[in-house]
């Protein structure tokens, strides 16, 4: 009886440690196979099998503090998805849109934050392909009376730091150029009286305009000039393989619908 015993316990420890064996292989495999790709380069952002996304929440519908206290938005559905056609855990880290450039490959290893693709970032960061197209809008109090590019020249402009639409402002000729962490801060500002106009993006603007509905109004970028800009994932430099792998999810996401959808839950729907 003590023999037999011994021989079944023996053979459940054998059994365990093949099968504890096993999957911990397939798991290693699973994420070898997506941070390498065929000629055998590897990404360094995908190895750990945890894809780190910086964005930062304020900035509806893309990006925003769910009731849950937690980042949602387009772009986190979307890269929740991406994570899940690499087969990669994705967390979420929210920050100052300004901090979110200089901590790829730190804190971070990719931004998801309706950034538009620009010379200036691309010297630091590689972008994905271009998911969205956007416009700067221009927020106004309900009577202003600015119309037009030269009407903004020597005005006081409300921007996100370091957003296009600041870059834009510090471009006016004779503005002065109030920065928030918080686009809805210049927003408040904007009704308060602080600021003459707000450039933010179009999307939240449209967002802001019914939120603060018969206080303020928001203008097409394209009556002042403003050119179209692109949305992308920005991504460390130089990581290829990385950069072929999202661009690969997003594909089969728009090509099975998922994409469609996010833009009719998150964007449409606003
Ligand atoms: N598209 C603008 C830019 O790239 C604004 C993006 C702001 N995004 C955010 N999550 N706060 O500069």
């Amino acid at each position: 009886m003590k023999k037999l015993v011994a021989f079944l316990l023996a053979t459940v420890m054998v059994m365990s440690m093949l099968t504890a064996c096993g999957s911990s292989e397939a798991a290693t495999e699973t994420a070898a196979e997506v941070s390498e790709s065929a000629d055998g380069a590897t990404s360094a952002a995908l190895a750990d099998g945890v894809l780190t996304v910086g964005t930062n929440a304020e900035f509806p519908p893309f990006e925003y503090v769910g009731d849950d206290g937690q980042p949602d938005g387009f772009d986190m559905a979307l890269v929740k998805a991406i994570g899940e056609k690499l087969g990669v855990e994705v967390k979420i880290e929210n920050m100052e849109f300004a901090s979110l450039v200089t901590s790829i490959g730190s804190k971070i290893d990719i931004a998801a934050a309706g950034m538009t693709v620009t010379e200036e970032r691309k010297q630091t960061v590689d972008f994905s392909n271009p998911y969205y197209e956007a416009v700067q809008y221009v927020v106004l109090p309900k009577d202003s009376a600015i119309a037009s590019a030269a009407d903004l020249e020597g005005k006081t402009i409300g921007v996100q730091l370091g957003t296009t639409g600041d870059f834009i402002a510090t471009d006016i000729p004779g503005s002065t150029v109030s920065s928030y962490n918080k686009a809805v801060d210049a927003v408040n500002d904007l009704i308060n009286g602080k600021v003459d106009c707000v450039i933010i993006d179009k999307n939240p603007a449209l967002v802001f305009e019914s939120k603060f509905e018969g206080q303020v109004v928001a203008v097409d970028g394209a009556q002042f000039d403003f050119e179209i800009e692109n949305y992308a994932i920005a991504l460390p430099k130089g990581d290829a393989v990385l950069a072929e792998q999202i661009n690969k999810a997003v594909e089969e996401l728009k090509a099975d619908g998922t994409f469609d959808e996010l833009v009719k839950t998150y964007i449409e729907a606003e």
